[in-house]
């Protein structure tokens, strides 16, 4: 199983810190299989050791430049960063990402050998028209995508699962699971919502490889649980 914790806009450099010291003495008796990824915010990406990856949850296709704002591969490369969140909703959403600019920084990433996690979730007014709808939707957030791609995993976040206390269904994830497994042959992440009360059940479906947590990530208490548990 892969965990993965996604801080997005929360902890400080200084808590971040904490954070990863406590997280690694609790999560010692982790299954030796299991993966640990945390994506901090950018200003708090370190050198750091132990079994757990460290990934950015965003990065803009370029060595370095003229990019306000904005941080490129040389940033990365001081922390030996070599994974990458593309394609997470909110940045689809809020910071308008289209999928031709997320299809080049995933490419861009992809030509550097990232390990990407790559999101993609459909709105409530698309579930509500039904899975055949869903599923249309979803398969067109892989538009210029290379789905082949070796270092690749997906994360399925439903736009309206996402921060809102309200997980999908175990029949929803496991359908869109299985017919999402049908084109896609790589590790497929379920987040939205996914906290302590239901992380087991969730790990438990056919067709998850494992979580993508938000807010139930930000307490280390409650993410090293859902490893351990
Ligand atoms: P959430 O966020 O766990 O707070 O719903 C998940 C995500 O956006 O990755």
């Amino acid at each position: 199983m892969i965990f993965a914790a996604n801080f997005k806009t929360n902890h400080t450099r200084a808590s971040t810190k904490a954070y990863i010291e406590t997280l690694l003495t609790k999560i010692i008796t982790k299954r030796a299989e299991d993966k640990v990824y945390i994506f901090p915010p950018a200003t708090a990406l370190d050198q750091f050791s132990g079994d757990f990856i460290l990934g950015a949850q965003n990065a803009y296709m370029a060595q370095n430049g003229a990019f306000t704002g904005e941080i490129g591969l040389e940033q990365l490369e001081e922390f030996e960063i070599k994974t990458i969140l593309i394609g997470h909703s909110e940045r689809r959403e809020i910071l308008r990402e289209t999928q031709a600019f997320i299809a080049e920084k995933f490419a861009y990433f992809q030509s550097h050998g990232f390990e990407i996690i790559y999101c993609i979730g459909e709105p409530l007014e698309i579930r509500q028209q039904g899975q055949h709808s869903v599923m249309e939707y979803l398969l067109s957030q892989f538009e210029g995508i290379d789905i082949s791609y070796e270092k690749l995993i997906v994360a399925y976040e439903p736009i309206w699962a996402i921060g809102t206390g309200r997980s999908a269904t175990s029949a929803e994830i496991a359908s869109t699971h299985e017919a999402l497994k049908k084109t896609l042959q790589k590790p497929l992440l379920y987040g939205g919502s996914v906290k302590p009360e239901n992380s087991k059940e969730i790990i438990s479906i056919r067709g998850v490889d494992g979580l993508l947590v938000g807010s139930a990530s930000l307490d280390v208490e409650s993410f090293a649980g859902m490893i351990t548990d």
